[in-house]
């Protein structure tokens, strides 16, 4: 018996792109990782059953302020653009920009970017920040952040920047890639929840904020996160 109203009757709806590792991806036909278990336990304290949603990145906002979805849960994190277009729950993890570049590439620093290719998944803070700081002219954008990481394996481009736990991730599965030391930019991740829509933001954060004081939220980071 829910007690908050949600797009399908019974069904917590999760927006999501599940090529974000270790927050979410493919396991066989299952989409597994820390997004994945975070929104089972809410939709579990809120007697929901819980539907997941793989889409594009950049679909998942239109996903959740049409209503479609009632959570858009992606590693996403909170910008004050985004926040014209949805509501966001309280953080339930951080995330750091990291550049990925090839072993003994001259790169060492953020600086030496400059005039350089820089691959990015599109849509994402990563994107955004490298065509501020580098040039639109000099950043190629991937449906994936998986793509980019094989152009740059391939040559085609000079560097990634993407998020630190994918970007583990993605240099651990890949040869010869390594992250900067320097991190690029610090980030809060939250769900994003349709603008106005109190009900169902009060009762996500009430679930959060049981599950981060139970150690919920930390056992699902240790889980995925060595
Ligand atoms: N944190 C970045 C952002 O919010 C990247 C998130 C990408 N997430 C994903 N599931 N592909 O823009």
């Amino acid at each position: 018996t829910a007690t908050v109203k949600t797009a399908k009757d019974g069904v917590l709806t999760m927006a999501t792109n599940a090529t974000f590792p270790p927050y979410e991806s493919y396991e066989g036909n299952d989409i597994v990782g820390i997004d994945a278990d975070i929104a089972k336990a809410i939709a579990d304290k809120l007697g929901l059953k819980l539907e997941i949603q793989d889409m594009e990145f950049n679909s998942i906002i239109t996903a959740v302020q049409s209503g479609k979805a009632d959570l858009g849960l992606a590693g996403m994190t909170v910008t004050d653009e985004r926040k014209q277009s949805v509501d966001f729950t309280d953080s339930y993890a951080t995330g750091i920009q990291s550049v990925i570049v090839k072993e003994g590439s001259s790169i060492k620093s953020i600086d030496d970017l400059k005039g350089k290719k820089i691959g990015v998944q599109l849509a994402t803070t990563g994107d955004i920040y490298a065509k501020d700081d580098f040039g639109e002219e000099n950043v190629e954008e991937y449906n994936k952040g998986a793509d980019a990481v094989m152009a740059l394996t391939s040559g085609k481009i000079d560097a990634v920047i993407i998020d630190n736990q994918p970007a583990k991730a993605f240099v651990k599965t890949t040869d010869g890639l390594q992250i900067l030391d320097t991190d690029y930019v610090q980030e809060d991740y939250a769900a994003a929840i349709q603008k106005g829509n109190t009900d169902l933001l009060n009762a996500v954060n009430g679930a959060l904020k049981e599950l981060k004081e139970d150690g919920t939220i930390q056992k699902i980071l240790d889980k995925y996160i060595k």
